[in-house]
């Protein structure tokens, strides 16, 4: 099968797509034709070594989030053949940028019905990330006001609709050219941040998401209320350091399972969440992929798309 891998730790030149073996279902493994496979900010850190895992061995096949049709499931899986399911692949484990994944049949979730397979592939690791942070980590209620950095990415188009959908007074920042974005998915206000210094804001939310990292974590906990919250999915210096001991900062531990991506559904389906902007690729634009995914002004989701001459 065709499969976007990584021959080494390093720059964009450590990236190809080859042929490599299909992949063999171990036990309590389901095997999935994957019709989407989207980009993530961990790609490019596998990439070059900045997340490192001892189960990755070269060519390493990168992504995390798919969606697709079973191919092969043992009965006892709960999956046959022909089902429609999306998920997450494990951290340091070969991902869904190829043409099929091996992956545990517990960790897949049936596809959310109204969705084609680039938007539910979209939405997989960007929503359960939002879903730990703003549901099981912030416990986040109607009425409290919450700031999500980072509203236009992947994570952030989640985040805002799903605070907006928890009753939540919905702050994000984003630049100019996503101010309409945000606001379609529900935001309250928008915070230019090229323009106005969020920091200028004060000590007004309860709840702070950062998904953007580095320096604008680090600057967040200046607007978080005392005893309030800051969460981040992003890396940055927060969680090592806190800057103020008058608040909580958390990094939700993104585990896989099942749940949370059925909570996935059950918003799409229930009509609080919509999928985020897609840019489509073919797997083989994997370089590009890669070069906008670190350029960190990605609207949404990138999603590769490898080609099925079967489907
Ligand atoms: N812990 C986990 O399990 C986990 C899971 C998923 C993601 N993550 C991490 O979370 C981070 C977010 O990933 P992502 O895929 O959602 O998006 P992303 O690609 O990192 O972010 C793209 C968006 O960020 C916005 N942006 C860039 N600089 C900004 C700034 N200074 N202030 C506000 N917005 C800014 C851009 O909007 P503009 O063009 O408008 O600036 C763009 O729409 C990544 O570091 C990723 O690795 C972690």
């Amino acid at each position: 099968m065709r499969a976007a891998v990584i021959t080494g730790y390093g720059g964009l030149d450590v990236l190809d797509v080859v042929e490599v073996d299909d992949p063999v279902a171990r036990p309590g493994e389901v095997v999935v034709d994957v019709r989407a496979a989207s980009v993530n900010g961990a790609d490019p850190k596998v990439r070059t070594g900045a997340s490192k895992y001892d189960s990755i061995a070269f060519p390493h096949i990168l992504g995390r989030d798919f969606s697709g049709v079973v191919r092969e499931a043992e009965a006892s899986s709960g999956w046959s053949a022909g089902d429609e399911v999306f998920g997450v692949s494990e951290r340091g484990a070969d991902g869904g940028q190829a043409e099929r994944i091996a992956v545990a049949a517990a960790i897949v979730a049936r596809k959310p019905p109204s969705l084609d397979h680039a938007e539910a592939a979209a939405l997989a690791l960007t929503g359960i990330t939002a879903i730990y942070a703003l549901e099981d980590v912030a416990q986040l209620r109607a009425g409290q006001r919450i700031l999500v950095q980072g509203g236009a990415g992947g994570v952030g188009s989640f985040a805002v609709q799903l605070a907006r959908h928890l009753g939540a007074v919905v702050t994000t920042t984003a630049s100019a050219a996503n101010r309409d974005y945000v606001v379609s998915l529900g935001a309250d206000e928008v915070i230019d941040y090229r323009e106005t210094d969020f920091t200028s804001l004060g000590e007004r939310f309860d709840i702070v998401f950062d998904t953007v990292g580095g320096e604008v974590q680090r600057r967040s906990a200046a607007v978080v209320k005392p005893g309030g919250l800051l969460v981040f999915c992003a890396p940055g210096p927060e969680g090592a350091n806190p800057s103020r001991h008058d608040i909580s900062v958390r990094r939700p531990a993104v585990d896989r399972d099942r749940g949370h991506l059925e909570r996935i559904t059950e918003l799409v389906e229930g009509g609080a969440v919509r999928p985020p902007a897609i840019t489509r690729l073919p797997l083989e634009a994997l370089v590009e992929a890669h070069r906008l995914s670190e350029g960190r002004h990605v609207r949404g989701k990138l999603v590769l798309e490898p080609r099925h001459p079967a489907a």
